[in-house]
């Protein structure tokens, strides 16, 4: 596969609408995702299958001074556990320091072993929980990583 990772615009809107159905089964609406694609504070990246010219994963993250808030990322279910998920994060990382970012941080689910992993294998540590912060009640877990200190 010839994969790019890009800044995603308000052009891979559907695109985005549809891999958030597939694997984050409809996590934003609509206007949630142009929100995301335009807003100069957010920052939303895809890793592209150049020849399909497909969409396979996503991140998207918000800027908040020197911190940067993970929102979500997401693979395609058919090409999970390909090396996707940790591309993303390190071009987001590798973007973050060039921003002069001091600490990324997300919340996860508690139950959510796949990503739980991906964050663990780039260095995330765990510094809290937040008890029912889903809409189904389940748990978060809050993980961090210092810039600085990688
Ligand atoms: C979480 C997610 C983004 C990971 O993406 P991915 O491309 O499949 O992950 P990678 O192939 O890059 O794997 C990176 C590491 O994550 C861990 N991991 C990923 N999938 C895993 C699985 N099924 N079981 C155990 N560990 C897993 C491993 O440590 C893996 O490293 P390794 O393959 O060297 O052992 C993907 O599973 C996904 O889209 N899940 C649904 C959406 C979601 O839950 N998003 C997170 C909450 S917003």
């Amino acid at each position: 596969m010839n994969l790019s990772i890009i800044q995603l615009g308000k052009m891979h809107l559907n695109a985005c609408i549809d891999l958030d159905k597939k694997s984050l089964k409809g996590l934003w609406t609509k206007s949630q995702w142009e929100r995301e694609l335009i807003d100069p504070k957010r920052i939303c990246l895809g890793v592209i299958d150049l020849e399909k010219k497909e969409l396979l994963g996503l991140t998207s993250s918000w800027l908040i001074m020197d911190e940067l808030h993970i929102t979500s990322i997401a693979v395609d279910p058919k090409h999970q556990r390909k090396g996707l998920g940790k591309l993303l994060m390190k071009d987001l990382i590798k973007r973050s320091k060039s921003l002069q970012i001091n600490l990324i941080h997300l919340e996860v689910k508690d139950t959510n072993k796949k990503a739980i992993a991906l964050y663990t294998s780039m260095g995330f540590k765990v510094i809290g929980n937040r008890s029912k912060f889903y809409k189904d009640e389940s748990n978060a877990l809050i993980f961090t990583k210092e810039l600085n200190k990688s």
